[in-house]
Protein backbone atom coordinates (compact mmCIF):
# COMPACT_ATOMS: atom_id res chain seq x y z
CA UNK A 1 0.00 0.00 0.00
CA UNK A 2 1.14 3.66 -0.28
CA UNK A 3 -0.01 6.11 2.45
CA UNK A 4 -1.05 8.59 -0.95
CA UNK A 5 -4.24 6.35 -1.36
CA UNK A 6 -6.34 5.50 1.16
CA UNK A 7 -7.36 1.94 1.30
CA UNK A 8 -10.33 0.31 0.39
CA UNK A 9 -11.83 -2.61 1.32
CA UNK A 10 -15.10 -4.41 -0.52
CA UNK A 11 -17.00 -7.17 0.00
CA UNK A 12 -18.96 -8.42 -3.18
CA UNK A 13 -21.93 -11.07 -1.62
CA UNK A 14 -22.28 -11.84 -4.98
CA UNK A 15 -26.00 -14.09 -4.93
CA UNK A 16 -25.73 -14.30 -0.69
CA UNK A 17 -27.39 -13.06 2.13
CA UNK A 18 -30.24 -11.32 0.58
CA UNK A 19 -32.84 -11.27 3.63
CA UNK A 20 -32.46 -11.58 7.10
CA UNK A 21 -28.79 -12.86 7.60
CA UNK A 22 -27.65 -9.97 5.07
CA UNK A 23 -29.11 -7.22 7.45
CA UNK A 24 -27.37 -9.09 10.32
CA UNK A 25 -23.81 -9.09 8.79
CA UNK A 26 -24.37 -5.29 7.05
CA UNK A 27 -24.56 -4.45 10.99
CA UNK A 28 -21.12 -6.10 11.76
CA UNK A 29 -19.66 -4.45 9.08
CA UNK A 30 -21.31 -1.03 9.41
CA UNK A 31 -19.62 -1.84 13.49
CA UNK A 32 -16.23 -2.55 11.63
CA UNK A 33 -16.24 0.59 9.81
CA UNK A 34 -16.80 3.02 12.67
CA UNK A 35 -13.97 0.83 14.53
CA UNK A 36 -11.51 0.99 11.61
CA UNK A 37 -10.89 4.99 10.69
CA UNK A 38 -8.25 4.89 8.52
CA UNK A 39 -9.69 2.38 6.03
CA UNK A 40 -12.24 2.63 3.93
CA UNK A 41 -15.01 -0.51 4.16
CA UNK A 42 -17.71 -1.03 1.76
CA UNK A 43 -20.09 -3.74 0.92
CA UNK A 44 -22.03 -5.21 -2.39
CA UNK A 45 -25.06 -6.69 -1.08
CA UNK A 46 -27.95 -8.18 -3.60
CA UNK A 47 -30.29 -5.08 -4.72
CA UNK A 48 -33.16 -6.89 -2.84
CA UNK A 49 -31.06 -6.24 0.66
CA UNK A 50 -29.67 -3.02 -0.60
CA UNK A 51 -31.90 0.09 1.12
CA UNK A 52 -32.27 -2.62 4.66
CA UNK A 53 -28.21 -2.53 4.14
CA UNK A 54 -28.40 0.99 4.01
CA UNK A 55 -30.21 1.69 6.66
CA UNK A 56 -27.77 -0.63 8.70
CA UNK A 57 -25.03 1.77 7.74
CA UNK A 58 -26.78 4.74 8.39
CA UNK A 59 -24.81 7.20 10.52
CA UNK A 60 -21.43 5.14 10.16
CA UNK A 61 -18.67 5.45 7.50
CA UNK A 62 -19.87 1.81 5.66
CA UNK A 63 -20.51 2.46 2.49
CA UNK A 64 -23.38 0.36 0.03
CA UNK A 65 -22.36 -0.71 -3.35
CA UNK A 66 -24.57 -2.36 -5.84
CA UNK A 67 -23.25 -5.57 -8.04
CA UNK A 68 -24.24 -3.99 -11.56
CA UNK A 69 -26.70 -1.51 -13.02
CA UNK A 70 -27.90 -0.78 -16.16
CA UNK A 71 -26.38 2.53 -18.16
CA UNK A 72 -29.48 4.06 -18.73
CA UNK A 73 -31.62 6.76 -15.99
CA UNK A 74 -35.35 4.53 -17.17
CA UNK A 75 -37.02 2.80 -19.53
CA UNK A 76 -38.22 -0.40 -20.10
CA UNK A 77 -35.40 -2.67 -19.28
CA UNK A 78 -37.08 -5.67 -17.39
CA UNK A 79 -35.01 -7.29 -14.68
CA UNK A 80 -32.66 -3.63 -14.90
CA UNK A 81 -31.81 -1.15 -12.14
CA UNK A 82 -30.28 2.26 -12.70
CA UNK A 83 -27.72 4.44 -11.22
CA UNK A 84 -30.28 6.60 -9.99
CA UNK A 85 -32.09 3.82 -8.34
CA UNK A 86 -29.12 2.56 -6.34
CA UNK A 87 -28.15 6.13 -5.20
CA UNK A 88 -32.08 6.07 -4.01
CA UNK A 89 -31.19 2.84 -2.77
CA UNK A 90 -28.66 4.37 -0.14
CA UNK A 91 -25.72 2.90 -2.60
CA UNK A 92 -22.43 5.37 -2.86
CA UNK A 93 -20.39 2.73 -5.01
CA UNK A 94 -21.05 0.41 -7.73
CA UNK A 95 -19.36 -2.59 -9.09
CA UNK A 96 -19.29 -2.97 -12.84
CA UNK A 97 -17.72 -5.53 -15.43
CA UNK A 98 -17.33 -8.29 -12.68
CA UNK A 99 -16.25 -10.94 -14.79
CA UNK A 100 -18.73 -13.17 -13.89
CA UNK A 101 -21.28 -10.79 -15.60
CA UNK A 102 -18.56 -10.93 -18.08
CA UNK A 103 -18.93 -14.58 -18.49
CA UNK A 104 -22.49 -15.20 -18.08
CA UNK A 105 -24.24 -12.10 -18.74
CA UNK A 106 -22.49 -11.04 -21.69
CA UNK A 107 -21.04 -7.56 -20.33
CA UNK A 108 -18.40 -6.37 -22.69
CA UNK A 109 -15.73 -3.81 -21.94
CA UNK A 110 -17.71 -1.07 -24.31
CA UNK A 111 -20.53 -1.15 -21.59
CA UNK A 112 -18.46 -1.51 -18.82
CA UNK A 113 -17.25 1.93 -20.12
CA UNK A 114 -21.02 3.65 -20.98
CA UNK A 115 -21.76 2.40 -17.38
CA UNK A 116 -19.06 3.86 -15.48
CA UNK A 117 -19.90 7.66 -17.12
CA UNK A 118 -23.22 6.94 -16.12
CA UNK A 119 -22.76 5.94 -12.45
CA UNK A 120 -20.02 9.15 -12.12
CA UNK A 121 -23.02 11.41 -13.43
CA UNK A 122 -25.47 10.11 -10.29
CA UNK A 123 -22.92 10.74 -8.03
CA UNK A 124 -21.95 6.97 -7.69
CA UNK A 125 -17.96 5.72 -7.30
CA UNK A 126 -17.67 3.01 -9.63
CA UNK A 127 -15.47 -0.07 -9.50
CA UNK A 128 -14.34 -1.08 -12.49
CA UNK A 129 -13.11 -4.93 -12.44
CA UNK A 130 -10.37 -5.84 -14.99
CA UNK A 131 -8.55 -9.19 -15.32
CA UNK A 132 -7.69 -11.96 -17.25
CA UNK A 133 -8.67 -15.76 -17.61
CA UNK A 134 -5.83 -18.63 -17.28
CA UNK A 135 -5.33 -19.11 -20.93
CA UNK A 136 -4.53 -15.44 -21.71
CA UNK A 137 -2.24 -15.76 -18.46
CA UNK A 138 -0.65 -19.06 -19.88
CA UNK A 139 -0.35 -17.48 -23.36
CA UNK A 140 1.34 -14.44 -21.87
CA UNK A 141 -1.12 -12.20 -22.81
CA UNK A 142 -2.19 -10.22 -19.24
CA UNK A 143 -1.28 -7.12 -19.86
CA UNK A 144 -2.86 -7.47 -23.43
CA UNK A 145 -5.92 -8.19 -21.97
CA UNK A 146 -5.49 -5.77 -19.51
CA UNK A 147 -4.76 -2.89 -21.85
CA UNK A 148 -8.03 -4.16 -23.92
CA UNK A 149 -10.49 -3.76 -21.09
CA UNK A 150 -9.38 -0.52 -19.83
CA UNK A 151 -8.93 1.61 -22.80
CA UNK A 152 -12.85 1.66 -24.05
CA UNK A 153 -13.18 3.02 -20.19
CA UNK A 154 -9.97 5.18 -20.15
CA UNK A 155 -11.65 6.77 -23.44
CA UNK A 156 -14.76 7.91 -22.09
CA UNK A 157 -13.06 9.30 -18.68
CA UNK A 158 -11.45 12.08 -21.29
CA UNK A 159 -14.51 14.22 -21.18
CA UNK A 160 -15.71 13.70 -17.61
CA UNK A 161 -13.07 16.20 -15.64
CA UNK A 162 -12.66 15.73 -12.00
CA UNK A 163 -14.96 13.19 -11.48
CA UNK A 164 -12.57 10.74 -13.09
CA UNK A 165 -10.61 10.27 -9.96
CA UNK A 166 -13.80 8.94 -8.08
CA UNK A 167 -13.39 5.89 -10.35
CA UNK A 168 -12.11 2.71 -8.41
CA UNK A 169 -10.07 -0.21 -10.54
CA UNK A 170 -10.81 -3.84 -9.04
CA UNK A 171 -7.52 -6.63 -10.87
CA UNK A 172 -9.40 -9.71 -10.50
CA UNK A 173 -7.43 -12.64 -12.40
CA UNK A 174 -10.25 -15.15 -13.22
CA UNK A 175 -8.60 -18.50 -12.40
CA UNK A 176 -8.24 -17.22 -8.91
CA UNK A 177 -11.85 -16.07 -7.71
CA UNK A 178 -13.33 -18.14 -5.80
CA UNK A 179 -10.68 -21.17 -6.37
CA UNK A 180 -8.67 -20.93 -3.09
CA UNK A 181 -5.67 -19.93 -5.74
CA UNK A 182 -4.60 -15.99 -5.60
CA UNK A 183 -1.79 -14.13 -7.48
CA UNK A 184 1.30 -14.26 -5.28
CA UNK A 185 2.12 -10.35 -4.21
CA UNK A 186 4.97 -10.44 -7.26
CA UNK A 187 2.58 -11.13 -9.69
CA UNK A 188 -0.48 -8.94 -8.29
CA UNK A 189 2.16 -6.04 -8.20
CA UNK A 190 3.13 -6.36 -11.98
CA UNK A 191 -0.21 -6.11 -13.14
CA UNK A 192 -0.92 -3.19 -10.52
CA UNK A 193 1.72 -1.58 -11.69
CA UNK A 194 1.11 -2.02 -15.32
CA UNK A 195 -2.38 -0.54 -14.94
CA UNK A 196 -1.50 2.24 -13.04
CA UNK A 197 0.81 2.77 -15.82
CA UNK A 198 -2.14 2.61 -17.90
CA UNK A 199 -3.77 4.89 -16.03
CA UNK A 200 -1.04 7.63 -15.81
CA UNK A 201 -0.52 7.30 -19.23
CA UNK A 202 -4.55 8.79 -20.09
CA UNK A 203 -4.05 11.47 -17.16
CA UNK A 204 -1.79 11.90 -14.59
CA UNK A 205 -4.76 12.95 -12.17
CA UNK A 206 -5.20 8.95 -12.36
CA UNK A 207 -2.44 7.95 -10.37
CA UNK A 208 -4.60 8.90 -7.31
CA UNK A 209 -6.72 6.00 -8.31
CA UNK A 210 -7.53 2.62 -6.04
CA UNK A 211 -6.35 -0.23 -7.81
CA UNK A 212 -7.92 -3.32 -5.83
CA UNK A 213 -6.70 -6.89 -5.57
CA UNK A 214 -9.84 -9.87 -6.01
CA UNK A 215 -9.75 -13.41 -6.55
CA UNK A 216 -9.49 -15.82 -3.53
CA UNK A 217 -8.11 -12.53 -1.11
CA UNK A 218 -8.26 -14.11 2.39
CA UNK A 219 -6.63 -13.39 5.78
CA UNK A 220 -3.91 -15.36 5.38
CA UNK A 221 -2.67 -13.90 2.59
CA UNK A 222 -3.94 -10.57 2.50
CA UNK A 223 -1.17 -9.16 4.37
CA UNK A 224 1.78 -10.36 1.45
CA UNK A 225 -0.87 -8.49 -0.97
CA UNK A 226 -1.11 -5.09 0.85
CA UNK A 227 1.96 -5.24 1.10
CA UNK A 228 2.50 -4.38 -2.32
CA UNK A 229 3.07 -0.72 -2.84
CA UNK A 230 0.39 -0.15 -6.19
CA UNK A 231 -2.43 -2.40 -4.34
CA UNK A 232 -4.67 -0.25 -2.54
CA UNK A 233 -7.14 -2.66 -1.08
CA UNK A 234 -9.28 -5.82 -1.78
CA UNK A 235 -12.18 -6.83 -3.26
CA UNK A 236 -13.82 -9.79 -1.75
CA UNK A 237 -15.82 -12.90 -2.54
CA UNK A 238 -16.14 -15.63 -0.50
CA UNK A 239 -14.21 -14.13 2.72
CA UNK A 240 -16.90 -10.97 2.75
CA UNK A 241 -19.85 -13.38 3.86
CA UNK A 242 -18.33 -13.65 7.00
CA UNK A 243 -17.49 -10.89 9.04
CA UNK A 244 -14.51 -12.30 10.93
CA UNK A 245 -13.03 -13.62 7.68
CA UNK A 246 -14.11 -10.10 6.19
CA UNK A 247 -12.74 -7.90 9.56
CA UNK A 248 -9.13 -10.17 9.38
CA UNK A 249 -8.88 -8.73 5.79
CA UNK A 250 -9.42 -5.11 7.06
CA UNK A 251 -7.48 -5.22 9.99
CA UNK A 252 -5.06 -6.39 7.47
CA UNK A 253 -4.95 -3.01 5.74
CA UNK A 254 -4.81 -0.89 8.64
CA UNK A 255 -1.69 -2.80 9.89
CA UNK A 256 -0.65 -1.17 6.80
CA UNK A 257 -1.43 2.38 7.61
CA UNK A 258 -2.15 2.23 11.06
CA UNK A 259 -5.26 3.27 12.48
P1 LIG B 1 -13.45 -14.53 -4.21
O1 LIG B 1 -14.27 -13.53 -5.19
O2 LIG B 1 -12.85 -13.68 -3.12
O3 LIG B 1 -14.50 -15.47 -3.68
O4 LIG B 1 -12.42 -15.21 -5.04
C1 LIG B 1 -13.76 -12.28 -5.54
C2 LIG B 1 -14.75 -11.59 -6.46
O5 LIG B 1 -15.35 -12.27 -7.30
O6 LIG B 1 -14.95 -10.35 -6.39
Amino acid sequence: MNSSRRPLIAGNWKMFHGGASGVELAEACAALAKELRTVDIVIAPPFTALAAAAHSADGTPLGIAGQNMHARDSGAFTGEISAPMLAESGCTFVILGHSERRQYFGETSESVAEKTIAALKHGLRPIVCVGGTLAEREAGKVQATLEAQLTPVLEALEDVGPAQTRVVIAYEPVWAIGTGKNAGPAEAEEAHAFIRKQLVAASPALESLRILYGGSLKPDNAASLFGCANVDGGLIGGASLDVSSFSAIARAAVAQVGN
